[in-house]
């Protein structure tokens, strides 16, 4: 096996992740997948849910050779090469159009705050009719009280980038909602993460 790009917290979460989205995805359908990293969530999507296509994209391209190789080694015929994709970009420039999931992991606290608003109008542009976004990640909520990990996690991440931070909650639901997107589930995750779950609301 070759020694690819690896997120030890992206192994720990990617199986949490998948069985909640197993309990709302439909069998079969489009991804698009915002700020995929290391690509190891495509691969273990990719390989569990054979049914749906998957597009990995990111900002930036350094990680793409190894994730080729991820999705070669696994033999994932159903997830498409990654491609670049900026979500502050206007225009996303995207294989697969009208996907029925964007998702997007930990990405709203390690990129500036307008990155927020970047992935929910983009969200709301491209999802097919009926789609979803799921975003997961830490998040700071008004009405829950924010454990020890989150606050040094936030407080590091503001001292290595004063545009970085863990986001709160309903700071993004606002964001959401001027893009024409509402929440329609939130999942409270292992180590402190959230899964939320949005709609265009129309
Ligand atoms: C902490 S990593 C998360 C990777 C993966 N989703 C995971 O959970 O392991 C954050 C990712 O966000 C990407 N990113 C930052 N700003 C972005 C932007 N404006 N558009 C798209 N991706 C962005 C980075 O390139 C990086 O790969």
């Amino acid at each position: 096996m070759t020694e690819l790009a690896y997120s030890a917290a992206a192994e720990r979460n990617k199986q949490a992740i998948l069985t909640v989205l197993r309990t709302f995805l439909p069998p079969r359908g489009v991804a698009l997948e915002i700020a995929c990293g290391t690509g190891q969530h495509v691969a273990w999507f990719g390989a569990n849910l054979p049914q749906w296509t998957w597009e990995p994209t990111d900002l930036k391209a350094d990680l793409f050779p190894d994730i080729m190789v991820r999705i070669g080694e696994a033999r994932l015929g159903n997830v498409l090469p990654p491609r670049l994709l900026n979500v502050l970009g206007e225009a996303w420039r995207i294989e697969r159009e009208d996907p029925d999931l964007i998702y997007c992991a930990n990405m709203l606290h390690i990129a500036p705050w307008s990155c927020c608003a970047g992935l929910m109008r983009g969200a709301a542009r491209h999802l097919a009719a009926g789609g979803r976004l799921v975003t997961y990640g830490p998040c700071l909520e008004d009405d829950v009280s924010t454990s020890e990990g989150n606050l040094k996690f936030d407080a590091a991440l503001r001292d290595e980038n004063p545009d970085w931070g863990i986001r709160r909650r309903e700071a993004v639901e606002q964001v959401a909602h001027a893009a024409g997107l509402q929440l329609v589930a939130r999942h409270a995750m292992p180590a402190n993460n959230l899964l939320l779950v949005w709609e265009r609301a129309d």
